[in-house]
């Protein structure tokens, strides 16, 4: 059995697994919709949750680093190295960092373009950037390259939560895991 470590507080760990939920639909749908013979339902209904999710993303992580500079996250156990600590922050923060850098370019990219984004738009909220091709295509190109150094993130903390869990049982992954008070 796990050793008892301090858990991350409730909002944070629902958050984290919220976020896991979204980015997980987000980027296959986002690599699937730019695909060449989609029927049209098919890629307008993936463009729609994409745009949209990516939006919710953007606030999530927001919320996240706000709520993270209230209650600053639980200490890793002692059994740590401090490379091992300096490493999973230079991933968290990694993540973060790339994470808003994937929602704000996509989201430039699409109002510059002059596309709609739907729960946006249904809820009236103005375009905060202007209508621009160059501007576009900036943001496209930092979107589409921004996801590699995102997704090798992705599958190291992956693989560091795995190792902690199965391999190592130091109660570093029940940290984080939903359940723990
Ligand atoms: C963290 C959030 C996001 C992630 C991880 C993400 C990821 C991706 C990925 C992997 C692609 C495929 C790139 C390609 O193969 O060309 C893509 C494409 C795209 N994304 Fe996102 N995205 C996010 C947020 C957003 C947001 C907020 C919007 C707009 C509101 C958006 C709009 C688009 C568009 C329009 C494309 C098609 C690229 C093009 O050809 O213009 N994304 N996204």
């Amino acid at each position: 059995m796990a050793p008892r470590v301090e858990a991350y507080r409730a909002p944070a760990r629902l958050m984290h697994w919220l976020t896991v939920l979204f980015v997980v639909s987000t980027i296959p749908a986002g690599v699937i919709m730019v695909q060449e013979g989609l029927s049209r339902p098919l890629q307008n209904s993936l463009f729609i949750w994409h745009k949209n999710i990516g939006v919710v993303i953007l606030v999530l992580v927001v919320a996240r680093l706000l709520y993270r500079a209230a209650h600053p996250p639980p200490p890793l156990p002692a059994s740590l190295s401090p490379g091992q600590v300096r490493i999973a922050g230079l991933t968290h923060w990694g993540m973060y960092g790339l994470l808003l850098v994937m929602a704000v370019s996509g989201y430039v990219r699409v109002r510059a373009g002059g596309f709609p984004i739907e729960a946006l738009d249904a809820m009236g909220v103005p375009p905060l950037v202007p209508r621009s091709d160059a501007l576009a295509n900036t943001a496209k190109a930092i979107h589409f390259w921004a996801r590699f150094p995102l997704v090798l993130l992705i599958l190291m903390h992956v693989g560091a939560a795995a190792f902690h869990g199965i391999v190592k049982r130091d109660g570093v992954f029940s940290r984080m895991w939903p359940g723990r008070a």
